[in-house]
């Protein structure tokens, strides 16, 4: 049972790669928003990342750091989030291998997130069988940290109905012990990459990231998909699935005039170099602090470190009492 009436938020990445504009859009602006208000836990799923990674230790290793470092840029303030490292927190594995047995390999081969990331990866006859699980491993890190409220973008969903059905499988057959979570959704849970067809991506190759330069962000930003069939300036131009505007919905905050610049784009009459000048103005103005922070942060690698060290230490007590209360409603406290 909860110790304390503060609400509990368990939520996180896996570092293959630096962060983007869609982890901040779908997850990462509703975490600093929350965390004064919420316990909450953030995870570095490092043995989630391996699944898919196992021959690349190296690179996993690396975005650890990078993870970190852009968590930190966007203000997610380590005095009050706890920061931590999955592969350090043995209970999450231990837990992982009791749900295994609460799922169905059936309902595994069922979840339409892994289902995508399957074909994306090609595996053919070739998945690893961590990465068939690894959603039940994500559950484990859930339940762990009896959180109430897991803040992700939409893929994610699937992860946390999947979730809560071994929690109350678990609750069931044992004893009532652990919590079932909510998903908390954004305003924007999936954003648009820079192709405007598909969500954005690290695989997919159409992703502006936190850490990209001013010129980089320039450059993504004026080979952004927008209306093909709007050609002449005259001409009247779709908004919707015009990524230009969907990142100005999700990034600029006068909306007033962002809707004059739809009505007038609608209309014709207004260029696609003028939208997407407001748009890298827009985003120079986001990022350009995160950068910033990013750049200090990163002068002192070591403080970083240490920052992950002490988070880790502290989820590790957490997830420690969970699974005492765990092993004893399985009647596995022999002695
Ligand atoms: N699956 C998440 C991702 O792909 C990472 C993750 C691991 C996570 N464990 C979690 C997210 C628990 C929320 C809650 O980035």
């Amino acid at each position: 049972m909860k110790m304390s009436n503060q609400k509990i938020i368990l939520t996180g990445d896996r570092p293959t790669g630096p962060l983007h504009l869609g982890h901040y859009a779908g997850s990462l602006k509703a975490r600093v928003e929350l965390q004064d208000n919420y316990k909450t836990y953030i995870i570095i799923a490092d043995t989630q990342a391996l699944t898919d990674n196992a021959a690349s230790p190296e690179k996993i290793r690396k975005n650890v750091f990078e993870v970190a470092l852009d968590y930190l840029s966007v203000g997610i303030d380590p005095k009050v989030s706890t920061i931590f490292i999955q592969s350090l927190i043995p209970e999450l594995a231990e837990l992982t291998m009791y749900f295994l047995n609460l799922v169905t390999l059936s309902r595994l081969q069922r979840n339409p997130t892994v289902k995508d990331e399957m074909k994306q990866r090609g595996f053919g006859g070739n998945m690893p069988a961590g990465f068939l699980t690894y959603p039940v491993s994500q559950a484990a890190d859930i339940a762990a940290f009896k959180a109430d409220l897991v803040p992700v973008g939409e893929e994610q969903l699937p992860m946390i109905e999947q979730t809560v059905e071994i929690v109350r499988k678990f609750n069931k057959i044992y004893k009532p012990t652990l919590v079932e979570p909510k998903a908390f959704m954004s305003e924007c849970p999936r954003l648009l990459g820079i192709d405007g067809k598909s969500k954005m991506s690290k695989s997919l190759g159409n992703a502006i990231y936190l850490s990209d330069s001013s010129d980089v962000v320039s450059k993504k930003v004026m080979a952004m998909y927008t209306d093909p069939k709007h050609i002449h300036v005259a001409d009247p131009g779709n908004v919707e699935g015009n990524a230009v505007f969907t990142f100005l919905d999700a990034f600029d905050s006068d909306k007033k005039t962002v809707e004059e610049l739809k009505k007038q784009y609608r209309k014709g009459g207004l260029g696609d170099v003028a939208i997407k000048k407001r748009l890298i103005e827009v985003l120079e103005n986001f990022l350009s602090p995160i950068r910033k922070r990013r750049a200090e942060f990163a002068k002192n690698p070591k403080a970083v470190m240490k920052i992950l060290e002490e988070g880790t230490k502290k989820a590790r007590i957490a997830a420690f009492q969970t699974l005492s209360e765990v092993r004893r409603a399985m009647k596995l406290d022999y002695f």
